[in-house]
């Protein structure tokens, strides 16, 4: 059976996000962010200083617990019932989320936690991520893998954090998201990759209402 499900993967400031959320709003799905799980799993870990093993942190995941709370129009991350929207964006989550979410005890939670998710929702769901058409929703109705250049991305990813996006920043901005890429697409479990059956998308020179359209397009003739 297909998933009405719209799956949309690619690296870290590829616009996966914004264009998920833009795109669930126009078709009256919701919007799935899965990295906000991966960050809120590391969050918590963090926090708890908890040894920094699957086991460990599924553990910690399982009691707190973490999980996606279901709200109007998406789904928000919350660390024993308290909202860590802001919280996950945090440097110090940044920096961890690549070694937490390489650990395989923990991609199995993640993943059943995305499903049951997308399941609890009756209209269906737009998520967003790195593995979503290759592992956790193979058969969904949609795949996009959205690319951007490096220096694209970074600039994009400065300006949504409010900062200066003078060329120091973006080159440092840039080097980061290349080695967080490195590590998401090397990794042995569920590398960053383009899915059987997925429409490449180049954002690099599209402008966004663009980019939006052409997965709404993609959605309606799916979903119809
Ligand atoms: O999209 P993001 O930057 O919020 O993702 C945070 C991290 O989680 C990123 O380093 C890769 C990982 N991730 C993953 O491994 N699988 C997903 N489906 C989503 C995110």
């Amino acid at each position: 059976m297909t998933s009405r499900v719209i799956a949309i993967d690619g690296p870290a400031g590829s616009g996966k996000s914004t264009t998920a959320k833009a795109v669930a709003r126009r078709l009256g799905l919701a919007h799935l962010d899965s990295g906000a799980l991966y960050r809120a799993a590391t969050l918590a870990a963090l926090d708890a200083g908890a040894e920094m093993s699957g086991t460990a942190i599924v553990a910690l995941a399982k009691s707190l617990p973490v999980r996606l709370d279901l709200t109007d129009d998406g789904f928000r991350p919350e660390v024993a019932g308290v909202d860590v929207s802001t919280e996950i964006r945090t440097d110090r989550v940044t920096e961890r989320v690549s070694e937490v979410s390489a650990l395989p005890e923990l991609r199995v939670w993640a993943n059943e936690e995305l499903r049951s998710a997308a399941a609890s929702h009756p209209r269906g769901v737009v998520m967003d991520g790195r593995d979503i058409g290759t592992v956790v929703f193979p058969d969904a109705a949609v795949k996009v893998f959205l690319v951007a250049n490096g220096e694209e991305r970074a600039r994009r990813r400065l300006l949504q954090m409010g900062l200066s996006t003078d060329s120091g920043s973006v080159r440092k901005k840039t080097e980061d998201m290349a080695e967080r890429d490195r590590k998401d697409s090397s990794r042995a479990v569920a590398p960053l990759t383009q899915a059987d059956g997925a429409v490449l998308v180049d954002t690099t020179n599209l402008d966004f209402e663009e980019q939006v359209d052409r997965v709404v397009e993609m959605g309606r003739k799916a979903f119809s």
